[in-house]
């Protein structure tokens, strides 16, 4: 089995990843760390606790990230997940039972990494704030850092601004210390492939009737579909962070192409873009594998069986 660690802010399809997570054999889901995003952190963190408990895993540790980017203020929350991140209906989750960590999201990852006797798959699906103070503070766990797999940025365009996708804007310079600056391998999976593989509302209602457990993470998606019906005039949902742990869990999975990258954080219309050198001449030095394409019904097959799976509980 692959060690597995993911950093998140949930968020709907957070929950579809940590839930994909837990189901699939392959991998060891060794901690969960949380940070700001898609809502305030004292909310990604109880959704987080919440999550867990619903999946069964209240073993596995839950630890507190930042609260904040590293430089600047996150301008606006999300508006596409609802008042509690969770399109309202974190109360339908089972109380936690057991309590969150007492080491803070960077300390956790650190030991985690530590004590792996194998080099652990580490994805995050949030703001890198974490990541990028993890590699900054700690560089000697870089070896023990199988690969990152991030889920953000988009080649073709944003979605919380028309040229940034969420996770990098929300902080734009510790994303642009992740991938301009690390040297830990990288797969970038970018909105632009989550956004092909969307499910449909008719997926979501075969996915329900599977088993209780699916039925509350479905139960979850009420917001989160009125934002793409509103923005995108589509009846379904990116599950964007569940095909980031999807890649992780089967390496590819999704079809990439080695580019150096680069974020932008200069305040104007690009704040929080990113930036990948496409030409065939590129300078040498660091690469981010970024997404190109998948067989798109086989991902969403693949997110079909392994939820589909999670059980009653
Ligand atoms: C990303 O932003 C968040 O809203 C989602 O959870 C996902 O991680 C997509 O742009
Ligand atoms: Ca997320």
């Amino acid at each position: 089995t692959t060690p597995l660690i993911i950093d998140t802010d949930p968020g709907v399809d957070d929950a579809f990843a940590l839930a994909l997570a837990v189901a699939s054999p392959e991998v060891e889901l060794l901690g969960v760390t949380t940070v700001f995003g898609n809502v305030a952190l004292p909310d990604t963190t109880e959704n987080a606790l919440r999550l867990r408990a619903l999946l069964g895993r209240e073993d596995v540790p839950v630890a507190v990230g930042a609260a904040r980017p590293l430089v600047h203020p996150q301008p606006r929350l999300s508006s596409a997940h609802g008042s509690d991140g969770l399109s309202g209906f974190r109360h339908t989750l089972p109380e936690p039972t057991a309590p969150v960590d007492a080491r803070d999201a960077v300390t956790l990852l650190r030991e985690l990494l530590e004590a792996a006797d194998r080099p652990v798959t580490v994805v995050p699906v949030g703001p890198l704030t974490n990541i990028a103070l993890l590699l900054a503070a700690h560089p000697h766990v870089k070896p023990k850092i199988a690969r990152l797999v991030i889920m953000g940025g988009g080649l073709e365009g944003g979605n919380i601004t028309a040229s940034a996708e969420f996770n990098l804007w929300c902080d734009p310079e510790a994303a642009r210390r992740v991938l301009a600056d690390e040297d830990v391998p990288t797969t970038l999976v970018t909105m632009d492939l989550t956004s092909r593989c969307a499910v449909s509302g008719e997926w979501l209602g075969d996915l329900a009737r599977t088993s209780a457990r699916a039925a509350k993470l479905v139960g979850l998606t009420p917001d989160y579909l009125a934002t793409y019906r509103r923005f995108l005039g589509i009846d379904g949902m990116a599950v964007h962070d569940a095909v980031a742990v999807a890649e992780a869990i089967r390496p590819g999975l999704l079809t990439t192409a080695a580019y150096p990258v680069d974020v932008e954080c200069a305040f104007g219309p690009s704040r929080g873009a990113v930036v990948a050198d496409r030409r065939l001449d590129a300078p040498a030095g660091r690469r981010v594998d970024v997404t190109t394409g998948a067989d798109l019904p086989a991902v969403r097959d693949f997110l079909f069986e392994r939820l589909g799976a999670l059980g009653d509980g």
